[in-house]
C-alpha cells in the first residue's frame, strides 16, 4: 500500500484513548501445550507492540488491564509470575518509556502488591511523570465497582464533613472522585480472545465507548491488530445518545 493510500485508509477521526481487556494468555499456552506462564511473558511482548501502536497512531491515552481484583484469585504461583513480569517490566523497560516520553500511571489498588513492585510502580509515575507523547495507564488490582465504591465514599465523607452539600454531588463532581480523574474516557475498548464481556473494567468511563472484539489471544496481537481495530472505530458513527 502506497502512503497515500495508507493515509485515507486511516482517514477518520482517530480515538483519543485506547483502552484494551488484554484475553487469552491461558488460551495461547493451552493450545500450544505450555505452562500458563508462558502465556504471559508473551502476553507482556504483546504489551510492548500495543505501546509502539500507540505511539504509531499518535494516540495520547492507552490504558491497558493487566490484573483485575478478581484475578487475585488465580493460583499462587500463576499470581506470583504475573507480578513477576511486571517487577521485570517496570526495572527493565522504563527507561526506554521515559525517552519516548511516555508518561506511565497505575490505576486499581497497591495494598496487596508485593512491596518492591509498588516501589517501582510509585518510581515509574514519578520519573515519567512530565512526559506528554503518551498516557499509558496500567490497571492493576482493578476493579470498576471497587473505584465506583471508592468515589461515593470520599464523596459521602466530604458531605458528613461539611465540605460539600448534597446539591454539589453531579457527574463532573464524581469523575472527579474516580482513579481516572483528568483522563478522557476511552473512545474505543479492545477485548481480546473472544470473549465480549466488559469484566468490571471502566464501568463509569465506558459509557459512550465503542467496543472492538477479536478472537487473537493476547500474546497473537500485533501491529496489524491495532491498525485493523482503528480502522473500524473510524468507520463508525457515535452520536453520543443524541
Ligand atoms: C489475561 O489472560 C491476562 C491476564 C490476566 C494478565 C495479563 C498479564 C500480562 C499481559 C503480562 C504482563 C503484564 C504486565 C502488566 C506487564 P488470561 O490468563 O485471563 O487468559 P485465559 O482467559 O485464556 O485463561
Amino acid at each position: 500500500m502506497t502512503n497515500l493510500a495508507a493515509e485515507i485508509e486511516f482517514s477518520g477521526i482517530k480515538p483519543l484513548h485506547v483502552a484494551i481487556i488484554m484475553d487469552g494468555n491461558g488460551r495461547w499456552a493451552n493450545e500450544r501445550g505450555l505452562p500458563r506462564t508462558m502465556g504471559h511473558r508473551e502476553g507482556a511482548k504483546a504489551v510492548s507492540r500495543a505501546i509502539e501502536s500507540a505511539l504509531d497512531h499518535e494516540i495520547k491515552y492507552l490504558t491497558l488491564f493487566g490484573f483485575s481484583r478478581e484475578n487475585w484469585s488465580r493460583s499462587p504461583s500463576e499470581v506470583s509470575a504475573i507480578m513477576g513480569l511486571l517487577r521485570l517490566h517496570l526495572m527493565q523497560d522504563v527507561d526506554k518509556l521515559k525517552n519516548e516520553g511516555i508518561a506511565i500511571r497505575f490505576i486499581g489498588g497497591r495494598d496487596k502488591l508485593p512491596a518492591d513492585v509498588r516501589d517501582l510502580i510509585e518510581k515509574s509515575e514519578q520519573e515519567t511523570a512530565n512526559n506528554q507523547r503518551l498516557y499509558l495507564t496500567l490497571a492493576v488490582d482493578y476493579g470498576g465497582r471497587q473505584e465506583l465504591t471508592d468515589a461515593a465514599r470520599r464523596l459521602a465523607k466530604l458531605v458528613l464533613e461539611g465540605e460539600k452539600s448534597l446539591k454539589d454531588i453531579d457527574e463532573f463532581l464524581f469523575s472527579q472522585h474516580l482513579a481516572t480523574y483528568g483522563m478522557p474516557d476511552p473512545d474505543l475498548i479492545i477485548r481480546t480472545s473472544g470473549e465480549q464481556r466488559v469484566s468490571n473494567f471502566l464501568l463509569w468511563q465506558m459509557a459512550y465507548s465503542e467496543f472492538w472484539f477479536t478472537n487473537v489471544h493476547w500474546p497473537d496481537f500485533s501491529k496489524k491488530t491495532f491498525d485493523e481495530a482503528v480502522r473500524i472505530f473510524q468507520r463508525r458513527e457515535r452520536r453520543f445518545g443524541s
